[in-house]
């Protein structure tokens, strides 16, 4: 599961969301920022958000408005402020407040209950009844520990482990990540909270997929991904990849007390903390073990990656009665789950085409069970990867399976690096697996290439794959298998073809129903609304992963200006560097590339931004506007507002740029003058009124 759009249209829109140019700025960025906190919590903490993306734009690009204007308004905890600091040299120690421990853990339900044994055993020395002790199950998430200090509310220290004493001060990083809060309401004087920060699979596969495309190397997997993007010195490089946070306890605390772990969390959610759902509460022990069973059953379907459950007995001063033991706590264990990793034999590295043309080395397995699947297969992502990892064929290897992601080989073990003889380095091979044509490698290139782009079958397949993918234009019913048929009985022979299949010709294939044809044809019709992000990203363009895709679409909004631009231009949209620059241009304007491009429009396809540009939303968009003399109903105020809730501009004076003069009665002589002399439409209230309402 990926995080879900804003609604496209927003349910409630707050009465006071418009943009109010006469306020005090002050009140008006003070607003602005409790409306923007409020948006944030319900997308990234409740996961259900109350207005469009373009609402939430309009709102952030108003408070940065008065705040560049006003920079003396600025405050650190404002939501503007998430991303702007600059990159660090290194980071700073932190020294934490209390030591972060880590868990014993505990492998099956023996060992749970021997846990549970020895807890009951010691607290009936402290004439607890074991009746009375209850317990939190929380899923183990596999991220990374973070410590978050809030003095007064504000938050003014993020940092992660490290040893468990000190850790890195990497709190310009964890601003980025919505689902912190910068700020907290009736907090107390010193508040820690501890909790453990991740990616989501999602983001990870698409995050991989990227990288590998890019010639960077891979994350092994969302802890590592998570792990390495937290410790980056670049904070808009962190902002750029959705990380996100359960929080799970509070630690150091000064002004309330919390009497269980149950009460600490419910005080973090209300104080805008986002805590896992999962959390229970039980009375028993056969509860606690049924709870951890369906968890491991359910962690497949999850989107976020988890090793275990932690049990934790509820009652907080029962915890400090129990104590630690080394860097254990007594009043905690995980429950770890069966590992997701499995050693077996590599049969043979074998080759396949990616969609750009690299060739894609894979692992032929001796079958092996992988937390309770089997796998034969398993990606080793590109030349590169391969050559890091050193995996020679007849090696023992550890493979992993990270949930939906195809499994992988993570490295040989350490057994088998040390055999004596080894097979050669697999090497890519010197003709194309799918059309035979002679592979090349391109000077300066890292990847070994088929050259028959346009004419190799493979090629078009993953093509196909790729732009019919969910991420990309989510067309239902050509799957692999029908993709492939397609392919071969010539019903398509590229992805604008997807857009020429009809119904009549689609029924007269064997097995292929009525009712398949027309969803399928439904679907594709469908995806003719896919955003123009998408689109893009569906082009399958070497280095245009999912990110830089929007990144690219929203900074040049149009395809055309896409196309027209320098790799020069290019590198000012967020993320992309000179050499990604060089090769998008270099593959955008390729003959076959712009003939694809003016298929697909034909066809319908976004190939601009549909949403309004930031500040340029509604019926007046990009008009801009005058006003002189008083308004017989209208305050000057009012025009103002609807006239920018509409998404026109209000300036002060007439010029060629000025497309209507509102005048009222006693205009002042000046702008009237000077509209009448360039020639500027004059309207009056009435016309004004009915191009607001958009009868003219
Ligand atoms: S409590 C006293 N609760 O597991 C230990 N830890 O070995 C405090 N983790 O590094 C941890 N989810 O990052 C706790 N709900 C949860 C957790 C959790 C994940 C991680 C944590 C720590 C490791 C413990």
């Amino acid at each position: 599961m990926s995080k879900p759009e804003r609604g496209s249209s927003g349910g409630a829109r707050p009465a006071d969301a418009r943009p109010a140019l006469r306020r005090d700025p002050q009140e008006r960025a003070a607003e602005l920022r409790r409306e923007l906190e409020h948006h944030n919590h319900r997308y990234y903490v409740l996961d259900d958000p109350e207005v469009s993306d373009s609402e939430y734009d309009a709102l952030i690009n108003e408070l940065r408005d008065i705040e560049a204007a006003h920079p003396e308004l600025l405050t650190p905890d404002s939501p503007t402020q998430r991303v702007g600091a600059k990159p660090l040299d290194r980071f700073e120690a932190a020294e934490h407040l209390q030591p972060m421990l880590s868990l014993a853990n505990a492998r099956n339900e023996e060992e749970l209950e021997a846990w549970v044994q020895r807890t009951d055993r010691r607290l009936q020395k402290e004439e607890v009844d074991d009746a009375d002790i209850r317990y939190v199950t929380e899923p183990k998430v596999d991220g990374l520990a973070i410590s978050l200090v809030y003095e007064h509310g504000m938050l003014v220290r993020g940092a992660t482990r490290g040893d468990g004493r000190v850790g890195e001060d990497v709190t310009q990083n964890l601003r980025t990540i919505k689902a912190i809060p910068l700020r907290i309401d009736d907090a107390p004087p010193l508040l820690e909270v501890r909790g453990e920060a991740y990616m989501p699979r999602s983001a990870f596969a698409r995050l991989n997929e990227q990288r590998a495309e890019a010639g960077e190397p891979t994350f092994a997997n969302p802890r590592n991904s998570a792990a390495g993007t937290i410790r980056q010195l670049d904070p808009e490089l962190v902002a750029a990849r959705p990380l996100s946070m359960w929080s799970y306890s509070v630690g150091a605390l000064e002004g309330i007390e919390l009497q269980t772990q149950w009460e600490s969390l419910e005080w973090l959610k209300q104080h805008g903390f986002r805590v896992n759902p999962e959390i229970e509460r039980h009375d028993d022990v056969p509860s606690v073990v049924e709870a951890c069973v369906a968890w491991e059953e359910r962690r497949d379907a999850l989107d976020y990656e988890t090793d275990g459950v932690v049990v934790k007995v509820d009652d907080l001063a029962l915890q400090r009665r129990l104590g630690v033991v080394g860097r254990e706590p007594r009043g905690a264990i995980a429950w770890k789950f069966a590992p997701m990793t499995a050693t077996t034999t590599l049969k043979g590295v074998m080759w396949n085409v990616g969609r750009t043309g690299h060739m894609v080395p894979f692992a032929s397995l001796e079958p092996v069970q992988v937390s309770g699947v089997t796998v034969k297969l398993a990606t080793l992502h590109n030349e590169e990867d391969l050559r890091r990892k050193d995996v020679r064929d007849g090696d023992e290897v550890i493979v992993m399976r990270a949930g939906d992601v195809i499994p992988q080989v993570v490295s040989p073990t350490p057994g088998a690096q040390r055999r004596r003889k080894r097979s050669p380095v697999p090497e890519p091979p010197s003709e194309c697996p799918s059309c035979a044509t002679p592979t090349i490698k391109p000077e300066g290139g890292v990847w070994t290439i088929c050259p028959n782009r346009a004419g190799c079958p493979g090629q078009v397949f993953q093509a196909v794959k790729h732009f019919v993918s969910k991420g990309a234009m989510d067309i239902d019913g050509l799957g692999e298998e029908n993709a492939r048929r397609f392919l071969s009985d010539g019903l398509i022979s590229d992805v604008a073809d997807i857009y020429e299949l009809d119904e009549g010709r689609l029924t007269s294939l064997e097995g292929f129903g009525e009712i398949s044809a027309s969803n399928l044809v439904a679907s594709v019709e469908r995806s003719k609304q896919v955003p123009f992000g998408r689109v893009l990203y569906a082009l399958g363009i070497p280095g245009i992963g999912y990110v830089n895709a929007r990144n690219l679409t929203a900074h040049f909004r149009t395809m055309h200006a896409l196309l027209e631009a320098a790799p020069e231009e290019v590198t000012e949209a967020p993320g992309i560097g000179p050499v990604l620059a060089e090769t998008i241009v270099e593959t955008l304007s390729e003959q076959r590339t712009r003939e694809l491009i003016a298929r697909l429009r034909e066809h319908g396809l976004h190939f601009e931004e549909t949403g309004p540009a930031p500040g340029t939303e509604g019926p007046l968009a990009g008009r801009t506007f005058v006003i002189t003399g008083t308004l017989p109903d209208m305050s000057r105020e009012k025009a103002t507002e609807r006239i920018e809730e509409a998404g026109g501009k209000v300036t002060g004076s007439v010029s060629k740029n000025t497309d209507y003069l509102v005048a009222g009665e006693d205009p002042g002589g000046s702008k009237f003058t000077k509209a009448r002399e360039l020639g500027t439409e004059i309207l009056d209230e009435e016309a004004l009124v009915a191009l607001l309402e958009g009868d003219s």
